[in-house]
Order: structure tokens, then C-alpha cells, then sequence
């Protein structure tokens, strides 16, 4: 209907100024470190086969079973809008055959996604994460490396209150028998239909069940990590090895249970303590079977994907997040047609110069000019007038201290 308002659909989570300026710089600061540790981007595309998830996330998984928003394109096919990145990023490795190259391969990716979750605070159907994966190569000081750069990446925005949970979950074998025994311990319990269902494709799930009941149920059950082979329990000791050496501190915690199911080996989880229920700030961990599990060879793999929309969440709580990062160096403000035309040129010189240019537009009075240019939180002002322009000179003014100085106008630049 024509003239009728329309919403963004229920949960999505989207940056509009000013605040997509700390999203942005939340967003390129959690995945700097990736990039100067040599990882290259991957660009993918938001929707995939759906049978690229069922089959690589795992049908036992909440994200595969409730969550996934799937549909019928044109032609009859069935296409997934993309709950994660791993099992996409290892269906492009093996199409694109980057597994014949050099090992590992490190790439690194940052976009939406998408779960039909019920929207809460953190929570949202359509969120983003940056990501990283290393394909090829199973060795703990990679597993470490992997975690120290999403450690980096928090670092980076600033965030200090959140800890860093890690755990193993085995090679096959270790799994192998730790699933007799938990098992034989579930069949104990008395379980609702969905439950046992679900205990049935991947009965470590029911560790990460909610309800108090099963919780207290589950309090005795086997923990997988006593089950730990002689190989397993070394490759875990060295990571935690590499991780003291690194300085980076971090607890076990032996019950925990990632979202997906393609995890073996080394996982962890980055929990942030201002968050509330959605407090999961990243996570990630080693990934086995998954390359052969999707029509590859069988090399592992480890990687990590960090919330955006919730790190951003977790710097605004901690307070650390500066109104400063990407606002304009200098905001030039004209008056009268000939300083309209110095104006465009100065800024088209300086902004080749790499400095952040912004120019009032328009016929407004100076008062309102010099409004438009707090709002905006540029560094610097300058008005720029006749006898500005007969003289040469300007006068700039810092905007926090309110200090201004007489600079030469082809000077601006160093002055900056
Ligand atoms: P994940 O733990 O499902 O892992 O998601 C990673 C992060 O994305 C979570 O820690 C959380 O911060 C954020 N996140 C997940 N769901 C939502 C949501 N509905 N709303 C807002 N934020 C959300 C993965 O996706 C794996 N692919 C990570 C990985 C890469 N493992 C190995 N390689």
C-alpha cells in the first residue's frame, strides 16, 4: 500500500549512523590481527545447497533442526541462507582445489548470517562475524596461534572483561569410547521423546541442555575429556603449552558443547561477563572429519568465529569503545561561492593525502555550520572565507581542546 511505513523484519541486527561507526571499527579491528598473521580474505556467497549444512553442521544441531532459513529457489532447488562459515568455506577449499597447494590454508572472512532464533538482546536472526580457518595441518602450536588471534582481536576493541574457555574433544577413538559409557548413562535417565531423539544422533548435546532438570541429571554423566587417548591428552597438553608461553589465560571447562557438530579435538569459547544470556563472544575449534564429511580428502582443519554485533555489545557495557574511531579529520566550512569552490579543492587534496575530509554544504548560517561539524566529531574546523582566502591562512581549530592556530592553507596538511 502506497505511504505505509515498513520495519526491518523481526530480529535482524543493522548499523545506521552514528552508531555503525563503532560497528565498523569494532568489525576491522577484530579481524586485523588475522590479516597480519597471513591470512587471506574468502569472499562466499550468503546462501549455499542446504545439504552443504545438514550434512557438514550436523542434523542434531539446533542450527541445522530449528534454525536454518531455507527455501525453494526458481529452478526447484533447495537453497539455506548461511547459519555459519566453516562448512562453506570448506565447500569452496574443495572446489576451488586450494587443498592441492600449499598447507595450511588461511583464509579469513566477515559478513552476515543468518538463524531464525528467537530474538533477544545478542541475539538476532541476521548477525555478523569475522572468521578465520587453517586448513591442512594438525598441529597444536596452530591450534594455539588460532586462539591467540581471536584473543588479539578482542584486545584490539579494547575488551578486557571476558575469559577464554577451552577443551578437548578427541580424536575419534577417545570419542569413540567415551560415547559406550555416556550412552549407557543416558539410557539410565528418563527422557521426552526430542530429547532421546537427539541423544540418539549426538548424545553430547545433552550437555548443553538448559533445563534444570537435565542439567542436574547430567551432573554425574562421563566427561569426555577423562576419556582422552595417550595421543589426544599430549596434542592438548602442548596447545595449553603454547598458550602459557603466550600469556594468554584461559580455564577448562570439560563440559562445554559448541553449536555444531563438526567439532573434534581442541575447542573453545570466549565469554564475555557483562553480556547477560547471550554472552558468547566468539568460539571456535578443530574440525576433522568435516573435509571428508563434504566430498574431500581428509585433512583437519581449526578456526573461530567471533560475534560482531555481540563484541560491539561487550565494548559499549565495558565503556571502551572512544567516539573517535573513523570520524573525519577536518571539516571545512565555506562561506560564499569562492571559498565553496577552495573548499572542494583543498579537501580533494588532502583526502588523496589519506586525511578524512568533510565540507559544510548548502547555504547555512555559520552557527548552523559549526553544529553540523560538532556533530559530526571531526578532529578539526576551519572556516573559510574571503579573507581567508586573500590571506592564505586559517584558522584551525581542535575541537576537544577548543585550541585554534593560525596555519598557512598549503600547509593544512602537516598541521594535521
Ligand atoms: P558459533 O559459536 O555458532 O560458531 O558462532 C560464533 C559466534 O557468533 C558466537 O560466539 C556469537 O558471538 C555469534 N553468534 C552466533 N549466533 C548469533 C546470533 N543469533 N546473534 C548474534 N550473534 C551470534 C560458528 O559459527 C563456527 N562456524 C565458528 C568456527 C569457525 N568454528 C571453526 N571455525
Amino acid at each position: 500500500m502506497p505511504g505505509q511505513k515498513i520495519s526491518a523484519p523481526k530480529g535482524v541486527s543493522e548499523y545506521v549512523p552514528s552508531r555503525s561507526r563503532a560497528f565498523e571499527f569494532v568489525r576491522e579491528n577484530l579481524i586485523a590481527p588475522a590479516k597480519r598473521a597471513g591470512y587471506q580474505l574468502i569472499e562466499l556467497p550468503v546462501f549455499e545447497d542446504t545439504e552443504l549444512f545438514t550434512r557438514g553442521v550436523g542434523e542434531s544441531t539446533d542450527v541445522v533442526s530449528k534454525e536454518m532459513y531455507t527455501f525453494e529457489d526458481r529452478g526447484g532447488r533447495s537453497i539455506t541462507l548461511r547459519p555459519e562459515g566453516t562448512a562453506g568455506v570448506m565447500r569452496a577449499v574443495i572446489e576451488h582445489g586450494l587443498d592441492r597447494g600449499q598447507l595450511p590454508v588461511k583464509v579469513w572472512y566477515s559478513g552476515q548470517f543468518f538463524r531464525a532464533e528467537r530474538p533477544q538482546a545478542g541475539r538476532y536472526r541476521q548477525f555478523y562475524q569475522v572468521g578465520i580457518e587453517a586448513i591442512g595441518l594438525d598441529d597444536p602450536a596452530i591450534d594455539a596461534e588460532v586462539i591467540a588471534i581471536a584473543d588479539a582481536g578482542f584486545k584490539a576493541i579494547g575488551l578486557s572483561k571476558y575469559r577464554l574457555e577451552i577443551t578437548s574433544l578427541g580424536d575419534a577413538e577417545s570419542r569413540a569410547a567415551h560415547r559406550v559409557d555416556l550412552v549407557e548413562f543416558i539410557s539410565t535417565l528418563r527422557l521426552d521423546e526430542a530429547t532421546a531423539a537427539r541423544a540418539l544422533v549426538n548424545p553430547l548435546r545433552l550437555f548443553d541442555d538448559k533445563r534444570e532438570e537435565m542439567r542436574k541429571a547430567m551432573a554425574d554423566a562421563p566427561l569426555l575429556i577423562n576419556y582422552l587417548n595417550e595421543a589426544s591428552r599430549l596434542q592438548f597438553e602442548q596447545v595449553q603449552k603454547y598458550l602459557n608461553a603466550l600469556g594468554i589465560s584461559y580455564v577448562l571447562n570439560p563440559r562445554m558443547v559448541r553449536g555444531l557438530d563438526y567439532y573434534t579435538g581442541t575447542t573453545f569459547e570466549f565469554v564475555h561477563e557483562l553480556l547477560g544470556a547471550q554472552s558468547g563472544i566468539g568460539g571456535g575449534g578443530r574440525y576433522d572429519g568435516l573435509m571428508e564429511q563434504l566430498g574431500g580428502q581428509s585433512l583437519s582443519g581449526i578456526g573461530f568465529g567471533l560475534g560482531v554485533d555481540r563484541a560491539l555489545l561487550a565494548a559499549e557495557a565495558e565503556g571502551v569503545i572512544g567516539n573517535d574511531a573513523f570520524v573525519s579529520d577536518l571539516f571545512i566550512i565555506p562561506l560564499g561561492e569562492s571559498a565553496r569552490v577552495k573548499a572542494l579543492t583543498i579537501a580533494a587534496d588532502l583526502r588523496t593525502h589519506g586525511k578524512s575530509v568533510e565540507i559544510a554544504f548548502g547555504d547555512r548560517a555559520l552557527k548552523g555550520a559549526m553544529k553540523g561539524a560538532d556533530k559530526s566529531g571531526a578532529k578539526c574546523v576551519v572556516v573559510l572565507g574571503e579573507s581567508e582566502i586573500s590571506s592564505g591562512t586559517v584558522e584551525l581549530k581542535e575541537m576537544k581542546s577548543g585550541h585554534t592556530s593560525s596555519v598557512k592553507i598549503d600547509s593544512l596538511l602537516e598541521a594535521l
